[in-house]
């Protein structure tokens, strides 16, 4: 795409060039603004796939609204799942700014054209797993998305820094809830070890696969969306997540795991990254049920899309009259 200014007509090389420039000198790429195709549509791939893991999201975690212990628990719950819904609206809008149309977007989703996190494919059993999500996935979660605030494209930067404010606050919860958990009864106790042995390793995978077969890293890197690399980040989780453990009295199910004095980091074992192949692909525990649901929610908020645009076009129609 080229682009006139009043300066006249500038090449693809020299808008290029004034690109590179811009993303070496860290400053922030807007929509308006030229930018590669391959820049474009990286964004719009990761920002799509944001979004709908947001939205979808809210699936495990929203299966236990109406089973919350108390009163309290349903309320912080609730708030939380909300928020889940906020973000994928904050996402979908900045996909938008690129110009992806946002129910092409969703269409994609729903039929498997695009991807989500292969987070939300796993069953939430007890409780504890509301506990853990907000610990542990909620964490991976912040690990990956702080850098995203600086990430070279304005207005997903701009949405991670309100996004990430909130992760903070579902970290905690679900931390905070464990900790009740852990200072209750032996069952209590056993639950929220069994939930920290089931959701260890797939929030290991969150970080996506080892760098050696991560083909688009360098690219994104490169143009600034990405600061780290996958690898990179999962160690930065994996440090902070240790110590937060041992405060809880839980361990991680991990014989590997253990302070490298050396590198001083946490050695740690390999995630079976197989199955993190078959989750991603489709084949994952919960998969089938989570896109069922979420296509059925689309097509049961039809009528609302349909009341909205008629309501839109009567008012565009009635303004018409009135100029
Ligand atoms: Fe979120
Ligand atoms: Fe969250």
């Amino acid at each position: 795409m080229t682009m006139t200014t009043t300066a006249g007509r500038l090449d693809d090389a020299e808008l290029q060039r004034h690109f590179d420039d811009r993303i070496t000198h860290d400053q922030r790429i807007e929509p308006r603004d030229w930018m590669p195709e391959g820049y474009r549509r990286t964004l719009v791939r990761q920002i799509a796939q944001h979004a709908h893991s947001e939205i979808i999201g809210m699936q495990p975690e929203g299966n236990w609204l109406g089973r919350a212990p108390s009163l309290r628990r349903k309320a912080i719950l609730l708030a939380k799942v909300q928020d889940e819904a906020g973000h994928g609206l904050y996402l979908y809008s900045a996909a938008e700014t690129l110009g992806a149309d946002r129910a092409e977007l969703t269409d994609k989703l729903i039929t498997r054209q695009q991807k989500y996190s292969s987070i939300f494919n796993y069953p939430t059993l007890t409780f504890a797993d509301i506990g853990v999500i907000g610990w542990l996935v909620d964490g991976a979660a912040i690990c990956n998305q702080v850098p995203l605030c600086r990430s070279s494209f304005g207005p997903y930067a701009r949405a991670m820094v309100r996004i990430c404010k909130e992760e903070s606050f579902h970290q905690r919860q679900g931390y905070e809830l464990l900790m009740t958990m852990v200072r209750g009864t032996a069952e209590q106790r056993e639950m929220v070890q069994d939930a920290t042995n089931r959701w260890w390793w797939p929030s290991l995978m969150m970080f996506g696969p080892p760098d050696g077969d991560s083909p688009n890293t360098q690219q994104s890197m490169a143009w600034r969306i990405k600061r780290h690399t996958n690898d990179e980040l999962r160690q930065r989780f994996v440090d902070m997540t240790v110590p937060q453990a041992e405060a809880l009295g839980v361990t991680l199910p991990d014989p590997a795991l253990r302070w490298n004095q050396e590198r001083e980091h946490y050695d740690f074992g390999e995630p079976d990254w197989s199955e993190l192949k078959r989750v991603i692909s489709g084949d994952g525990p919960c998969n089938a049920e989570r896109l069922a649901r979420r296509r059925a929610a689309h097509e049961e908020g039809q009528w609302v899309r349909d009341a909205a645009a008629a309501h839109a076009a009567k008012r565009a129609a009635r303004e018409e009259v009135m100029r």
